[in-house]
C-alpha cells in the first residue's frame, strides 16, 4: 500500500511513544522506508535503539549534533521524505507547529519542511477538548496538516475519552489513503455496515436473516478501490475481509450501532447491514430445555435504528449517508418511505422476495432513490452494484465540493 514511498516519523514525548517501533514495522510491511526523529521527551518512552532497529536506520534526536548535521542535517532531513509523519503528536508539538517554534530537532524539521504533514494527535482527554488545542489543531488544518484519530477510549491516565493515539493499522490506513488522495475518493473516510446480525435468544440459539455480507462487502472494496480509506462493519458472514479495509466483526445489533458510533466521524456512509428490528428482551442466562422450560415465550424489543442515527442531523452526520431498502412488494413505495422516516440522502430499493434470491445471491437489482429522483440500476452482480455505487457517490461528492453546502445532498 506504501510502496516505494519515504517517511519521515518525528516520535514526540507521550505515553504512546511505545507503539512507534510497531508502527514503523508495519509502514515498513506495506513498502514505505522510514527514518526517525526522537524528541527527548519521545525517548523517556521508546528507545533510540528501538527505532534503529526496526527502522533499519539511525536515529535523529538532536539538533546541535556535529555528526546528525553532517550526515544529514535538518534540512535534509525534511526534504528527503515524501511525507512528515508526527506520532504521537502531544499537545505541547501542536502547539508549537501551530505557532512556528523551532526550539528542537523535530519542531525546526517540521518549519523547514515543504513536504505534506500528517499528525497523529494523543493526549489526555482534557487536553485535547481544551479551547488552546482546538485553535491549534484548526489552524494546522487550515495550513493543510493532515490530522489522523485522535480516537475515543480508555487513556493511560486512567480517564475515558478522545486523545489515544489512533492505532498503527489505522494510521498505515490513513497514509496510503493519503497518497491516493488523487483518486476519486481520496481523502474521504467511509463507513460501510454489512451482513445480518445475531439476535441471542439463549447462550447458543440466535435469531438471524439470510444476508450474506456479499453486497456490503463488494462496497467497501469499491469505495476502498476508489481512494476511500473505509471502516467496514460486519456482522457475522462467511467471507474473507475485504484487503486494506479496516473491518470490525460484530454480532448484535447493539454491537454494530456502537462500532458505527465509534467510527465516526466519516465522510461517508453507506448501510448495507440486515439489522434486526428487534431482539429477544428476556434472554436466557442458560441454554432453555426442552420439556423442562416449556415453550419458550419470546418479548421482544425494538433494536436501535444505527441508519436513522447516523442521519440525524449534527456535528458528525457524514455528508452522504445511503440506505438500503429491503422490500419483498411495492418496493419504491416502500424505499421513499424509508427515505423520509429515516432521513438518509439516498436509499437503494432492492426485491428481496424469495424469487429474486438477492438475500445470500451474486445478483442484486437496485433502484437508487434520491429526494429528488429514482434511477433504475440493470440487474447485475453485487460487484457491479458496488462498482456503480461507488462511482454515484464519488461523482456526487466531486460535484458537491463546488455546488453545494456541506450536509446537503440531492
Ligand atoms: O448480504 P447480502 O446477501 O449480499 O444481501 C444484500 C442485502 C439484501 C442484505 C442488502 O442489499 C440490503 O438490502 N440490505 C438492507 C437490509 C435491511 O435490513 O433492510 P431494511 O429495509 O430492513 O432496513 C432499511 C435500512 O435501515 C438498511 O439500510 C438497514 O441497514 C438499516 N437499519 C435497519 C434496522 C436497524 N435497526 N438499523 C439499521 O441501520
Amino acid at each position: 500500500m506504501l510502496n516505494g514511498k519515504r517517511i519521515l516519523l518525528i516520535v514526540t514525548g507521550g505515553i504512546a511513544a511505545y507503539k512507534t517501533p510497531e508502527l514503523v514495522r508495519q509502514l515498513i510491511k506495506a513498502g514505505a522506508t522510514v527514518r526517525c526523529v526522537l524528541t527527548r521527551g519521545g525517548a523517556q518512552f521508546v528507545t533510540p535503539l528501538a527505532l534503529a532497529s526496526v527502522s533499519g536506520d539511525q536515529v535523529y534526536s538532536d539538533l546541535f549534533s556535529l555528526t546528525d548535521e553532517h550526515e544529514m542535517g535538518h534540512i535534509n532531513l525534511s526534504r528527503e521524505a515524501d511525507v512528515v509523519l508526527v506520532a504521537p503528536a502531544t499537545a505541547n508539538t501542536l502547539a508549537k507547529m501551530a505557532h512556528g517554534l523551532a526550539d528542537n530537532l523535530s519542531t525546526t524539521v517540521l518549519l523547514a519542511t515543504d513536504k505534506p504533514v500528517l499528525a497523529v494527535p494523543a493526549m489526555n482527554v482534557r487536553m485535547w477538548e481544551h479551547a488552546a488545542t482546538k485553535s491549534n489543531i484548526a489552524m494546522l488544518r487550515a495550513r493543510g496538516v493532515t490530522m489522523i484519530g485522535p480516537d475515543e477510549g480508555e487513556m493511560a491516565c486512567g480517564e475515558w475519552g478522545e486523545g489515544r493515539m489512533a492505532e498503527p493499522e489505522d494510521i498505515v490506513l490513513a497514509l496510503s489513503s493519503f497518497f491516493g488522495s488523487t483518486a476519486p475518493l481520496g481523502g474521504y473516510s467511509a463507513i460501510v455496515t454489512s451482513g445480518p446480525t445475531h439476535e441471542p435468544i439463549d447462550p447458543v440459539r440466535y435469531i438471524a436473516n439470510r444476508s450474506s455480507g456479499k453486497q456490503g462487502h463488494a462496497i467497501a472494496q469499491a469505495l476502498k478501490e476508489l481512494g476511500a480509506r473505509v471502516t467496514l462493519i460486519s456482522g457475522p458472514v462467511d467471507l474473507p475481509d475485504p484487503q486494506g479495509v479496516k473491518v470490525i466483526h460484530v454480532q448484535s445489533a447493539r454491537d454494530m450501532a456502537t462500532a458505527v458510533e465509534g467510527a465516526l466521524p466519516a465522510d461517508i456512509a453507506v448501510c448495507a447491514a440486515a439489522v434486526a428490528d428487534w431482539r429477544v428482551d428476556n434472554q436466557a442466562p442458560q441454554k432453555l430445555k426442552k420439556g423442562i422450560d416449556g415453550m419458550p415465550s419470546l418479548s421482544m424489543v425494538e433494536n436501535p435504528d444505527i441508519l436513522a442515527a447516523l442521519s440525524r442531523p449534527g456535528e458528525r452526520r457524514p455528508q452522504l449517508v445511503v440506505g438500503f431498502a429491503a422490500e419483498t412488494e411495492n418496493v419504491l413505495e416502500h424505499a421513499r418511505a424509508k427515505l423520509a422516516k429515516k432521513g438518509c440522502d439516498w436509499i437503494c430499493a432492492n426485491d428481496v422476495s424469495p424469487s429474486t434470491g438477492t438475500f445470500g445471491g451474486d445478483q442484486n437489482t437496485v433502484q437508487l432513490v434520491t429526494r429528488t429522483s429514482v434511477e433504475d440500476w440493470p440487474s447485475q452482480s453485487k460487484f457491479h452494484v458496488a462498482k456503480q455505487l461507488a462511482t454515484r457517490i464519488a461523482a456526487h461528492l466531486g460535484a458537491q465540493k463546488f455546488a453545494h453546502k456541506p450536509g446537503e445532498a440531492s
